[in-house]
């Protein structure tokens, strides 16, 4: 028998040919915490109470899969308020800078705070995200750039991820810029990260992925090539930040190195396009950041679509260039700002974003074997998710078969 069964539900599995994978009238069930059975009502092979020990009233709602965001930076301390404030009053990023705020304010504040700090910050946008239907969340470095605040952060992400139903994989960004005590020397820099601080992080288990910045000022193709090759002598996939503020070929640079996303790309070549196309490296999207920084170009989306790049959305949750907490919103972001579709931004934080994490086998569809991660929702069609600004229609979040979140009745 299985657990559970949910009925008079619409089903968007975002997998199949037909619009969001939908299955009007559909059932699922899952079983010891996989998906074990998904389709029509009608083809179910039994009455559901003879199927499963528990029958759930979906209650006509839409069932999608659970939400992943696949790109932030959760785990900080302190805050960039004042960096927003002086931007508002017409500081450039420079300005912001020698008056001692961006990145590296965050990351003086990161190596000061102890453990617990870090772990309540972050729980506590971590829920928020998953009061939205997020079931797996990717969280990087990169606020520490030495061997113990790297390791410290990549901790506490572990300990989120023990604490809270949600799954997180962990990302090391030591190379999101050249650490203080390397200024000028990114060269160096960068082969400290690669052949010290990154095996110090995955020596303890700590690392599923590896990321860097390669943007003009920060890290080259080359610096970051070596990044990688260390990261592939760990045995660890790679992405990179990339093509944010002008084309660094850094698109092609991950797709030649087997990377699993490019993350950012306002500004990747034609070229960078083709090649993702070719190694199938997904491309993440992250208008929080693009709408913070007022950039006035947007990524490519028509490229993608015309290559077949995969897209994904995320939150960029960060305490500068996105102090975001609402994938919703991305989605809102992703439609009106991208000019994605509806359910390329649904795709984006399901199906596309589990490629960004090498997850595909396991989440991201509502597909048999795979986690059973689903989320009910309050809407009239999926389109609803992308349309509304500032609306939670989450009724429900389940996570491997079980309930861990119930909109309070309003
Ligand atoms: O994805 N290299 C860029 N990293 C972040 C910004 C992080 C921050 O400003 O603290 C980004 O936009």
């Amino acid at each position: 028998m299985w657990d559970t069964i949910w009925t008079n539900a619409d089903l968007a599995t975002m997998a199949g040919g037909a619009p969001y994978g939908a299955i009007p009238d559909g059932a699922i069930a899952a079983a010891d915490g996989r998906i074990a059975w998904v389709g029509p009502h009608a083809a179910l092979p039994d009455a559901p109470e003879r199927l499963a020990r528990t029958v759930r009233d979906a209650g006509s709602r839409w069932i999608t899969p659970g939400l992943i965001d696949c790109h932030t930076h959760a785990i900080f301390a302190g805050n960039r308020i004042l960096d927003f404030e002086m931007a508002l009053g017409g500081a450039g990023r420079q300005e912001i800078i020698a008056a001692g705020g961006g990145i590296q304010s965050t990351v003086r504040n990161t190596r000061a705070a102890g453990e617990d700090e870090l772990f309540v910050g972050a729980r506590r946008r971590l829920k928020l995200l998953m009061a939205e239907g997020v079931t797996t969340v990717e969280i990087k470095s990169g606020y520490g750039l030495d061997i113990d605040t790297e390791a410290k952060q990549l901790r506490v992400a572990r300990e989120l991820g023990r604490r809270l139903p949600v799954t997180v994989r962990t990302t090391f960004l030591g190379a999101h810029q050249v650490a203080p005590e390397y200024a000028g020397r990114a060269d160096d820099y960068i082969d400290w990260v690669a052949r010290v601080s990154l095996p110090a992080a995955a020596r303890q288990g700590l690392v599923d992925m590896v990321d860097g910045t390669l943007e003009p000022g920060h890290f080259t193709p080359p610096q970051i090539e070596r990044l990688f090759a260390a990261a592939h002598a760990l045995g660890l996939p790679v992405k990179a930040h990339t093509d944010q503020y002008s084309d660094g070929g850094g698109g092609a640079v991950v797709a030649r190195n087997g990377g699993l996303s490019a993350d950012h790309l306002e500004y990747v070549s034609r070229e960078s396009v083709a090649a993702m196309a070719a190694s199938g490296t997904v491309a993440v999207m992250l208008p929080g950041a693009n709408y913070t920084v007022r950039e006035k170009r947007v990524p490519p989306i028509a490229w993608f679509r015309e290559a077949g790049v995969p897209m994904a959305v995320a939150t960029n949750c960060n305490p500068g260039t996105s102090p975001a907490t609402s994938i919703l919103m991305m989605l809102n972001m992703a439609a009106t700002l991208f000019r994605m579709t509806p359910e390329e931004a649904l795709a984006g934080v399901t199906r596309n974003a589990a490629r960004a994490l090498g997850l595909v086998a396991d989440c991201g569809t509502l597909e048999v074997g795979k986690a059973a991660d689903l989320v009910l929702w309050d809407i009239e069609r999926p389109g609803e998710l992308a349309y509304r600004i500032g609306w939670n229609p989450c009724h429900q979040v389940i996570k491997a078969g079980a309930v861990v979140h119930t909109a309070a009745a309003i």
